[in-house]
């Protein structure tokens, strides 16, 4: 079947598929060097069956990734979904953050079109760079109309994941990326795409609207040895509630525990996530005494956003929060 060209919105943020080394095999390099016209001059050479209009929203490492850039993705985002000018949106992204990107817009756009984040793990001027291969493929998987209706998708080493699944689980190498509980939605090459079942959210609206100002939801990693007292530590006055990294299935230390239902009976929601890399969590009996919340499979970065989204939208009781992770 020959498809017909399709348009699309390359929004670029810097990040590795954008950095430079200087050497094809020096090891350390600088995200975020190259532009969006070069960097597309390298794509447009490929000659993918699609055309390109890029914009620079960023050109940064994505451990400086935030709301003012993501108030930027998302409004170039939605108005490319909503104008007939566009077929979908890439966007170029370091893969250190892309896993919060992804889901932050995948609660905050709607799913008509295709919307897919792409990175490198070598720099674009590194011996075997593998942003151009993930590129064209992130193009094969946004030029396919049955991407509309999964959310945002993240396409990185011939596999497609869903935000709610993916995460950055190596520091290096280009098989970074995996996905829980769902490994991956689909594998893909320059010129294949196999998607594994149907669209799950076709034509859904955003679930969220998008709140550049986000509350203060700190995330509290479990250790052993942890005293109380770091709690205190991390919650202020501008606290609007709290994300739990804890060990095994959600698991804290007894006085830590005593420290946050404290906080939750003063109406600061707090969600037990896990700090493993397969981490469901589900609720335990004591969670409806100590006000928790279950963050069931999503991991603490993103059921802090989650939680964010939430409380902007003036959903705080654990009751109501609980069935919105339950949804994820
Ligand atoms: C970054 O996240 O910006 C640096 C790491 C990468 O893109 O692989």
């Amino acid at each position: 079947m020959i498809m017909s060209t399709k348009n699309l919105l390359i929004l670029a943020t810097g990040g590795t598929i954008a950095g430079m080394a200087g050497s094809a095999t020096r090891a350390e390099y600088a995200p975020g060097q190259i532009g969006i016209e070069q960097f597309l001059s390298g794509a447009r050479a490929l000659e993918l069956n699609a055309r390109f209009t890029g914009e620079q929203v960023a050109n940064i490492g994505s451990e400086d990734m935030g709301p003012d850039v993501w108030a930027q993705l998302h409004a170039r985002s939605i108005a490319a979904l909503e104008s007939d000018e566009f077929d979908g949106v890439i966007i170029t992204h370091g893969t250190d953050t892309a896993e919060e990107t992804a889901f932050l817009l995948d609660m905050t756009l709607p799913t008509n079109k295709p919307v897919a984040l792409v990175g490198a793990m070598r720099p674009a001027d590194a011996v075997g760079y593998d942003g151009l291969r993930n590129f064209a493929n992130a193009v094969r998987v946004a030029c396919d109309p049955a991407a509309a209706g999964r959310g945002v998708l993240v396409v990185m080493s011939d596999r497609v994941h869903a935000a709610r699944d993916v995460r950055k689980s190596r520091t290096r190498g280009t098989e970074a990326f995996c996905g829980f509980p769902r490994e991956s939605v689909g594998l893909v090459t320059p010129s294949a795409l196999e998607w594994f079942g149907a669209a799950w959210r076709v034509d859904e609206d955003a679930r969220f609207g998008f709140a550049a100002d986000l509350p203060d939801v700190p995330i509290l990693l479990i250790h052993a040895g942890m005293t109380p007292d770091y709690v205190a530590r991390l919650v202020t006055d501008q606290t609007r509630g709290l994300v739990v990294a804890g060990a095994g299935e959600g698991n804290m230390p007894k006085a830590v525990r005593a420290e946050l239902v404290a906080l939750a009976a003063k109406g600061i929601p707090i969600v037990r996530a896990s700090r493993l890399d397969e981490g469901l969590v589900d609720r335990e009996p004591e969670d409806d005494d100590n006000r928790f919340v279950a963050a069931r499979a999503l991991t603490p970065q993103k059921a802090r956003i989650l939680l964010q989204l939430l409380i902007a939208s003036e959903v705080s009781d654990p009751a109501s929060i609980q069935l919105e992770f339950d949804r994820r």
